[in-house]
């Protein structure tokens, strides 16, 4: 059995007073839910607050980037450990505006989620496919390319500390949500490639989350799907109530 995992991702969203607030409000909202591990990702200034906040419930904390190397001459970049050092349990890789707008490569990307493991973090590997991409029949080659290169070096015996995102790039931010028999068509690919470079135990212990216009209304049939084991939700994360709803209707 796969622990689902309901992750929030603020992006550039919320100082450390809104996400004070949005922790106090959330709090009593998910106290009842069990079986699930919640996670939000803050922009990296109040990420020690929230994790203070948050210390010993059932939330845990990301950062929404980390740099590869353990320390050096990297003016405004921040690294895995220092964001473990801030109480962070996660981080996030990857993520497709990092992709586009700062020019991440696969390589860089696999670079940062064996960053994030030797410095003890859980890396959230986001990867999907441009609209291009997918109209041009493309999903399933890049999307392969994506996990290949971002767990290449990486053993099987990290499976159970490794989350993958499938984010398809025209849903995010977008309100087009894929189907849930199309985002389950590709998790099912994803933990298939999985079970090739791994074996089949160690594929089954991956979750695969699905992230790309998750709101309360789509939850629960996205997370229905077989190889769906959570969500990394972006807008409908700002909200405390809209982000319970989701956790509580997963
Ligand atoms: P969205 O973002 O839920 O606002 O589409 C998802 C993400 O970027 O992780």
């Amino acid at each position: 059995m796969r622990t689902p995992v309901i992750a929030g991702n603020w992006k550039m969203y919320k100082t450390a007073d809104e996400a004070g607030a949005f922790v106090r409000e959330f709090l009593p909202l998910v106290q009842d839910a069990d079986g699930v591990e919640i996670v939000l990702a803050p922009p990296f200034p109040s990420l020690a607050a929230v994790a203070a906040l948050t210390r010993g419930t059932r939330i845990g904390v990301a950062s929404q980037n980390v740099h590869f190397a353990d320390e050096g001459a990297y003016t405004g970049e921040v690294s895995a450990r220092m964001v473990r050092d801030a109480g962070a349990a996660y981080a996030i890789v990857g993520h497709s505006e990092r992709r586009h707008y700062f020019a991440e490569t696969d390589e860089f990307v696999n670079r940062k989620v064996r960053a994030a493991l030797a410095a003890g973090l859980v890396p959230i590997l986001c990867l999907g496919e441009t609209l291009a991409e997918r109209e041009s029949g493309r999903t399933i080659e890049v999307v392969e390319r994506q996990i290949r290169a971002g767990l290449a070096e990486v053993p099987g015996s990290a499976a159970g500390r490794i989350l993958v995102a499938y984010e398809p790039v025209w849903a995010i931010g977008t309100g087009k949500t894929a189907t849930p028999a199309q985002a389950q068509e590709v998790h099912a690919f994803l933990r298939g490639t999985l079970k090739q470079m791994w074996g089949e135990e160690a594929a089954g212990a991956v979750r695969i989350l699905y992230g790309g216009s998750v709101k309360p209304e789509n939850a629960a049939e996205l997370m229905g799907q077989e190889d769906i084991d959570g969500a990394l939700v972006g807008g409908a994360s700002l909200s405390a109530q809209s982000f319970a709803n989701i956790v509580k209707h997963r």
